[in-house]
């Protein structure tokens, strides 16, 4: 574009009377600052803190800065909104540190709660301030005083000297000392060469001084004066108790010829709480309940130990809780597994707000399993089969608020990460869940997607099998008089919801089998159809038949324990996890004794083809012996309810219940 002569005097106008603008806004003039400020600032933490604050801070300030209070007016009223500046916006060139003397140049400062986030890049440090006034002036300012705020200026204008020494004094004996929390998270780091092979990229340290003496801290500082931490998995907590400003240094160090790239890392400090956190609290980790080819279904502990109806309602109003999913083989979450933004950076399946591949992740909550006591249950869906995945419980902030200003805002992860695989490719194994009726039933079942597109539909067939099996109990159930006075009743320790529960309980869990991959050889599973075919045509060969072939002429080893699901469902071979032999203890002590129910003993002909039992050794290992309702790998911590064995084994009706 070309300009006229008239043009470009114009241009050359406005350019020297913005740089006089400019110029006169450096030297001289507070109050557009303030209006900027004022106008900018309103929702930032910066214009609530009492004007009070800056007083009592300035004090320990050398005496130039003294005098300057000590004038009063206008100008230190400008003061102390720079100082929020230097505070709040380090970045901004005109109220830069550097101009106010005290820290070093390129010292930003740190608000309470308020995360700072910066790039940086191999062999540098980073170095932030903390200030007192953080630690003791926002807290301890009395109420009065905070009503002020809106009216600073004006307030320090009329200048109420004698009344601010008095609040000046009852203030200080306050400051002692304080715990301050100090967190960071690497949000990004160098990524290996292409060429190189794997190893973990190096972390950050963080040094903290407590001195003005460093007011620097870094590798290059006086250890003496200092304490550091290395970054553990990307993350950092530190805390300390402080009665001066806080010196933080993060440094990067020097990447070898392996790494490319730099560092991102988001720093906090709190008085509150840690704003970052990581532990490894096992109580909060996450339960592997099954999985399937392409699926699996993980869910946390009880949230609450409480059976109070509110409780639990406003409990199962929220998700507290947020999982990052991983393929073991896949090694970009190395170096940040405990850093909340680096997983959500690095994680293959970050199932967060704004996550990665959420559309593979199903979330919500339930109130399955043992207890009936909500838990929040991941289901997730398109993993590779035959895969290792581990997955990490995280919470996005605290009570599910997150960001800049909230206390415990930066993100909270359960270190432990849980470990889960998938079943192999052209198995007939689909996990199904939220199932109407049989509502505590949550694991994979003998499927045939050529039969069932939809696993909604496979849920549907074996709710509706249990269901109706039901129904015929009901009519039972329906002759015995529960009714009665105890004296009549048919025990004095059992009543007919007891005995409804219990069979509810047995039905889902015979009727609808826990299903393994074939290939998969533990001693407690029992191997199923294994004279039909496959959904894809093919038959077991004759090498995997052989170790059973001793035991040909028993039924279980040719149908399902169930002939309906051989002819509804014909999954094909498969092994099974079989119901635990309590259930059925349990179902022949709750209900009376006219319904003819009884159990297999355990060392009978068709005990080890019915019935699988406990075995807390090797539930240890995350494998569940048999099966019951709310089972799940890994949940050997939380204590089981054993029943009470009583004589009540009858041999009347044993096949009845031993293959239904
Ligand atoms: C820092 O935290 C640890 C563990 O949480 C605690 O034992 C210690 O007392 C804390 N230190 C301070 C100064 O608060
Ligand atoms: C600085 O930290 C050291 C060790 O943590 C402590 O002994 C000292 O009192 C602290 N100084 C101040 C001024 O907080
Ligand atoms: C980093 O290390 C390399 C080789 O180890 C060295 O040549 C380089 O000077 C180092 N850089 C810094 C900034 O220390
Ligand atoms: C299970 O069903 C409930 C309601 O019936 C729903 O809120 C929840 O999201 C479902 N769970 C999953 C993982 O689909
Ligand atoms: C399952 O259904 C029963 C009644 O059919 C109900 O009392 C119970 O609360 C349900 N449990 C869950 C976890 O939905
Ligand atoms: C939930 O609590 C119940 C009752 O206390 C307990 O039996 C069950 O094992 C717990 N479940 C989990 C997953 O911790
Ligand atoms: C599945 O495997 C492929 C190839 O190894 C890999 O690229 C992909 O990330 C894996 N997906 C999942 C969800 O593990
Ligand atoms: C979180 O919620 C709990 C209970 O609802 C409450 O006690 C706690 O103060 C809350 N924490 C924050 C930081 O809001
Ligand atoms: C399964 O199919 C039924 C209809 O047959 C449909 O209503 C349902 O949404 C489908 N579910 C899924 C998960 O696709
Ligand atoms: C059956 O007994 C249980 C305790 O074992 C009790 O909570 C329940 O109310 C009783 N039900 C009936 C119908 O009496
Ligand atoms: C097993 O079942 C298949 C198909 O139902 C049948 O052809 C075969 O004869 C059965 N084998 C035995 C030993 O019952
Ligand atoms: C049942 O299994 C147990 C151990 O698994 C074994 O010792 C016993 O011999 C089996 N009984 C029958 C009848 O197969």
């Amino acid at each position: 574009m070309q300009l006229s002569p008239l043009q470009s005097r114009l241009v050359a106008t406005v350019a020297a009377s913005c740089l006089l603008v400019l110029l006169y806004l450096t030297l001289s003039s507070p109050h557009f600052a303030l209006a900027a400020e004022l106008d900018n600032g309103v929702a930032t933490p910066a214009t609530h803190l009492p004007i009070l604050d800056d007083v009592t801070i300035l004090q320990d300030r050398d005496d130039q800065e003294k005098v300057a209070v000590e004038e009063g007016g206008e100008n230190d009223a400008a003061e102390a909104f720079r100082r929020r500046a230097v505070a709040y916006e380090p970045y901004f060139g005109l109220f830069d540190r550097g101009i106010v003397g005290r820290a070093p140049a390129g010292v930003t400062g740190l608000a309470n709660n308020v995360p700072q986030q910066l790039n940086l890049d191999p062999s540098t440090t980073q170095v932030y301030v903390f200030e007192k006034i953080q630690m003791f002036g926002r807290r301890e300012a009395p109420a009065s005083r905070i009503e002020l705020r809106d009216e600073l200026g004006s307030e320090r204008e009329t200048g109420q000297d004698g009344e601010l020494d008095d609040e000046r004094a009852s203030l200080l004996p306050r400051q002692s000392s304080k715990t301050v929390f100090i967190s960071a998270n690497t949000c990004m780091q160098p990524q290996l060469k292409p060429d190189k092979t794997a190893m973990d990229p190096p972390q950050l340290t963080m040094y903290v001084s407590n001195t003005s003496k460093n007011q620097s801290p870094g590798p290059k500082a006086d250890p003496s004066q200092q304490t550091f931490q290395v970054f553990q998995e990307g993350a950092v907590m530190l805390n300390m108790t402080a009665s001066d400003d806080i010196f933080i240094g993060i440094s990067a160090p020097n990447i070898s010829m392996d790494f490319t790239g730099i560092w991102n890392f988001e720093l906090a400090v709190s008085i509150d709480s840690w704003y970052h956190s990581y532990n490894n609290d096992i109580a909060s980790d996450l339960i592997w309940v099954d999985s399937d080819a392409s699926a699996a279904l993980l869910i946390t502990h009880n949230l609450t130990q409480s059976t109070d109806p509110a409780v639990s309602d406003e409990l199962m109003s929220k998700q507290p809780y947020v999982m990052f999913a991983q393929n073991d083989k896949d090694k970009s979450i190395n170096g940040v597994r405990f850093s909340y933004c680096g997983l959500q950076n690095y994680a293959q399946i970050a199932a967060t707000k704004n996550g990665k591949f959420t559309n593979m992740v199903l979330t919500g909550m339930t109130k399955r399993g043992q207890g009936n006591l909500p838990k929040q249950e991941f289901y997730f869906m398109g993993l590779n089969s035959s895969s290792n995945y581990q997955g990490i419980l995280a919470k996005s902030g605290t009570n599910g608020t997150a960001g800049s200003g909230i206390i415990g805002g930066g993100g909270h992860i359960v270190s432990r990460a849980t470990q889960f695989n998938t079943k192999s490719v052209g198995g007939n194994c689909e996990i199904i869940f939220n199932l109407t009726f049989c509502n505590q039933t949550a694991y994979a079942v003998p499927s045939n997607p050529s039969k069932f597109t939809n696993v909604t539909n496979l849920a549907q067939f074996y709710d509706n099998l249990a269901s109706s099996a039901y129904d015929n109990f009901k009519k039972v159930l329906a002759q015995i008089p529960c009714e009665a006075p105890s004296t009549e009743r048919y025990s004095l320790a059992r009543n007919c919801t007891d005995c409804d529960v219990a069979y509810k309980n047995w039905l889902c869990s015979v009727t609808i089998p826990r299903c393994e991959d074939f290939s998969v050889n533990h001693p407690w599973l029992q191997p199923r159809a294994m004279g039909q075919p496959f959904p894809d045509g093919t038959q077991l060969d004759a090498a995997a038949v052989q170790p059973y072939a001793n035991f040909k002429d028993q039924a279980a080893y040719n149908n399902s324990r169930n002939p309906a699901i051989d002819a509804g469902v014909a999954p094909g071979p498969y092994k099974e996890v079989l119901p635990c032999d309590d259930l059925c203890y349990n179902l022949v002590q709750s209900c009376p004794a006219s319904m003819g129910f009884s159990c297999p003993m355990p060392g009978s002909p068709g005990f080890n083809t019915s019935y699988g039992r406990r075995d807390n050794e090797l539930d240890r290992d995350g494998d569940v012996t048999c099966n019951y309702p709310g089972a799940a790998h890994f949940i050997s911590d939380a204590r089981r309810t054993s029943m009470p064995w009583g004589l009540f084994f009858g041999m009347s009706g044993v096949v009845a219940l031993a293959l239904l």
